[in-house]
């Protein structure tokens, strides 16, 4: 079946090479006025000026877009939403002056999501996510990240991972899943008789061998800061992954530079996702190298942090920036992508047309999905966002407001 996307204000196609952008070539997001798209089942087939396509698909169905602005659907490439409880405690603690690190040293944190989750059935998880996805397809992303990382067990990363695998086939937005085993040393192995070292171990010798026969996560990924996961460590556990055929990420230099982006460029990581600490040779690292740079301003700004990733300096030295919710109990409890676009602006100095980039073309090669989504071009998935602007740039510009107004994955309504 064909269908034809007409009346638009602008398409935003960010086409061009079905890989990420980098430094220069992410100004240009590609708008055409007045543009048109021609889908067919789940493929693009056609962009271009509407008169033209009208005669090229006679026949097809047309969808009205009213005026509004048409674009690639939004990648969110790093996302936790697979968990139970809020942490909505946590705030008023960060206020008071007890910084993220200490709330978990007290066990709060992370392994307070941790308790949570494994006291969950799988069936709990799943109805708890359904709900949470609803809502950021709602905001216009089409694909999205899922990590574990909330259970740090064998049996409880692997609940986590069939319900990624349990929404991956009920619902019409495209999801990738990444174990996180590695997202905390769990208490249980932070103190006698057991210790961290055997928690390495179980990561290496059990879960990551399970999780790749299974099947059930395309990435892994580490959470490499000071305080949790070191560099040697973080070089056995990716290792590891690579070993059974797992694609890599690293969180590295969140909240302090370790080198962790340098090692992330020299491990080939796919993604190396944070970076508000990055010191000057990782950006040289990451810009000469293969590896996305994943930046998150949503997660400094809840957190309260007054340094964001340098992202301008990140473009400068040619590296490729992608742009996620990081959506978690934690450090970013927000499903507003558009979100990210207004911070991505605002905070990082990026143009609107390097944030549409950064948040498609560039979040789709963060997942290895570079020639499959995020450009409006023909081949590539039809996964696109409809939203109720006329201009692009009032994306970023009415901030926290909601304008999407319908999105596609595949061809499938994802939001209507
Ligand atoms: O990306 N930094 C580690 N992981 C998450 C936070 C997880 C949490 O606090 O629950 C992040 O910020
Ligand atoms: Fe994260």
């Amino acid at each position: 079946m064909q269908r034809l996307f007409v009346n638009t204000s602008q398409v935003v196609t960010c086409a061009g090479p079905a890989r990420a952008r980098r430094g220069a070539e992410m100004a240009d997001a590609g708008v055409l006025p007045s543009g048109a798209v021609a889908i067919e089942a789940d493929r693009i087939v056609a962009v271009g000026r509407q008169a033209e396509l009208e005669g090229r698909f006679p026949h097809a169905e047309r969808i009205d877009c009213e005026g509004g602005v048409l674009a690639p659907g939004l990648v969110d490439s790093h996302t936790h939403g697979i968990f139970g409880k809020p942490r909505f405690e946590e705030q008023e603690l960060r206020a008071a002056g007890v910084g993220y690190m200490e709330i978990a040293k007290r066990g709060g944190g992370i392994h307070s999501s941790v308790r949570d989750l494994r006291a969950r059935s799988e069936d709990d998880l799943y109805a708890l996510a359904v709900p949470r996805l609803a809502k950021l397809m709602a905001h216009g992303v089409t694909t999205v990240e899922l990590k574990s990382g909330y259970g740090l067990s064998l049996d409880d990363e692997l609940k986590s991972l069939r319900v990624i695998q349990r929404l991956q086939a009920a619902l019409p937005v495209r999801i990738v899943a990444t174990f996180l085993g590695a997202h905390e040393i769990p208490l249980e192995y932070r103190a006698a008789p057991r210790n961290r070292t055997e928690y390495v171990d179980l990561l290496v010798h059990e879960m990551i061998p399970t999780v790749a026969a299974e099947r059930l996560a395309r990435f892994a990924d580490i959470f490499c800061e000071p305080g949790v996961y070191t560099l040697d460590e973080t070089r056995r556990i990716l290792g590891a992954a690579r070993a059974h055929g797992m694609l890599l990420k690293l969180h590295a230099d969140e909240l302090e530079p370790s080198g962790a982006a340098e090692l992330a460029a020299e491990l080939g990581a796919t993604s190396a996702d944070h970076l508000a600490a990055i010191s000057e040779p990782g950006i040289a690292a990451l810009a000469a190298s293969e590896t996305v740079a994943t930046l998150l301003p949503g997660t400094m700004l809840f957190l309260g942090r007054a340094r964001q990733a340098p992202a301008r300096a990140l473009i400068a030295a040619g590296g490729a920036v992608a742009l996620a919710s990081d959506f978690n109990p934690g450090t970013s409890p927000t499903v507003n992508f558009p979100l990210m676009l207004t911070l991505a602006v605002s905070q990082l100095k990026l143009s609107v047309g390097e944030a549409m980039v950064a948040a498609t073309v560039n979040g789709a090669a963060a997942l290895g999905l570079a020639a499959e989504t995020g450009q409006l071009a023909p081949g590539f998935s039809a996964d696109l966002a409809l939203f109720d602007i006329e201009d692009i740039r009032e994306l970023p510009y009415w901030y926290g407001d909601h304008r999407c107004r319908r999105s596609w994955a595949r061809g499938n309504a994802c939001h209507a």
